[in-house]
């Protein structure tokens, strides 16, 4: 019997989920049912809190939510050294990869997946996933990391951690929707990747690890950092439309920040980052990269409808126009990408762990049958 070969998964359904919805026609995404243009009011903390319990937290529950992750956020002393002896030119995702791969060495208990133990686990990786970013980037500059001050925010402390000063609450706000924006989009790559090395009962931290490797990638969380080479590439809003053409004209070349499995429409979360793009830009008064933006989505808006294909701005169009303004560096921009998503990691990860079946598809055989086997003498 000919089977279907489904390539890439594309629209194979693998489990169920009651985490995030994403309406891949109508262009939107919800959390736990809240719409994910509603969430961006809130905190981190509150919808990493509703991603994990399935519901908004009340006042004295998001209290007591950060009196648990406060003193969670510093890293052992010998990840620190570990990470002060890389060589400064060290791609930081590398680094990262590295770190929380080293965490499970100094965790008093890294290998029950019962759900008590997955928690506690990922509640640690929650904060320590930004001080790991901050210290990387301090200690290749020659600083010292700066401690988590238990009074800040994850967002906060994310950046007084980078800086060393307290942030402005407007930053402090940015940072929070960005979070918020990158914690979780169902079954994307590297989700998928930690729920199929979880599905072996692997430990958390075996599983966030390959996470992290997946979401590295150009096609994934690598896009954003990949935008940001290419607007810098361009250097002007003139040179847009002809770097966009030169690259649709490449065998199966790729704009960078464009297209999406599942979106078939613009995503909503782009929607949303370009609107902090544009205040950014007309509070900082340096448009450039907004006004390219535009015009390279202007271009490819024109260019896809001619070739009839579904391909809108996803999530890491703007938001490298936003982490420019920020002031982050280019290659610390999917790093913070993974500081946003291990939320949405643990979250599948409790599911996955609660009622697991291990994940393990067939492959279609086309190689050869029935050869005998001859010894090296004869061969
Ligand atoms: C993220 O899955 C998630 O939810 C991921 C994510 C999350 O929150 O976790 O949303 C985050 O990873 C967003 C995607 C970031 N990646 C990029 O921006 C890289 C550029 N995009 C493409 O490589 C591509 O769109 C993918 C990888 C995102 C999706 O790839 P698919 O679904 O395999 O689609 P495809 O590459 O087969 O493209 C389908 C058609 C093609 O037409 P043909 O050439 O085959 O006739 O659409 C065209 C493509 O030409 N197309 C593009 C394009 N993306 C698709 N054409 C030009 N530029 C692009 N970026």
């Amino acid at each position: 019997m000919q089977e279907t070969i489904h390539r890439g998964l594309v629209g194979v359904v693998a489990d169920t989920t009651e985490i995030s919805f994403i309406d891949g026609d109508q262009g939107e995404l919800s959390y736990r049912g809240y719409d994910i243009s509603e969430l961006t009011e809130a905190s981190y903390e509150e919808v990493v809190y509703l991603l994990w319990n399935g519901e908004l937290p009340n006042a004295a529950e998001l209290s007591a939510f950060r009196d648990e992750l406060a003193p969670l956020g510093a890293l052992p002393f010998e990840i620190v050294d570990r990470l002060r002896c890389a060589r400064p030119d060290t791609e930081p995702m590398h680094l990262m990869r590295t770190a929380v791969s080293n965490l499970a060495c100094h965790d008093p208990n890294p290998d029950e997946v019962d759900a008590e133990n997955v928690r506690r686990i990922g509640h640690r990786l929650l904060v320590q996933f930004p001080t790991i970013v901050s210290t990387i980037e301090r200690l290749r500059h020659g600083l010292e990391p700066v401690d988590p001050d238990p009074e800040l925010s994850i967002a906060g402390n994310f950046l007084y951690t980078l800086t060393g000063e307290r942030p402005t609450e407007a930053a402090t706000h940015v940072m929070d929707v960005a979070l918020v924006l990158h914690a979780e989009h169902g079954s994307n790559a590297s989700t998928f990747t930690a729920r199929t090395a979880a599905s072996s009962l692997t430990d958390v931290y075996s599983a966030v690890t390959a996470g992290v490797g997946s979401l590295k990638g150009p096609l994934h969380g690598g896009a954003n950092e990949a935008v940001m080479r290419a607007l810098e590439e361009i250097g002007s809003v003139e040179n847009a439309e002809p770097y966009v053409m030169e690259t649709l004209a490449k065998p199966h070349g790729r704009v960078m920040g464009f297209g999406h499995r599942v979106y078939r429409v613009l995503d909503p979360r782009a929607a949303i980052l370009a609107r902090v793009a544009q205040k950014l830009a007309r509070e900082s008064g340096e448009s450039k990269y907004w006004e390219m933006s535009l015009e390279i989505a202007r271009v490819m808006e024109r260019e896809m409808a001619k070739r009839q294909r579904a391909v809108a701005p996803n999530v890491d169009f703007f938001s490298a126009s936003v982490y420019r303004m920020l002031g982050f560096p280019i290659d610390m921009y999917t790093p913070i990408f993974a500081v946003a998503r291990i939320s949405g990691w643990m979250a599948h990860l409790y599911e996955q762990y609660a009622d697991n079946r291990l994940v393990r598809p067939l492959l279609a055989y086309e190689g050869p049958k029935g050869k005998k086997f001859k010894p090296v003498s004869s061969r």
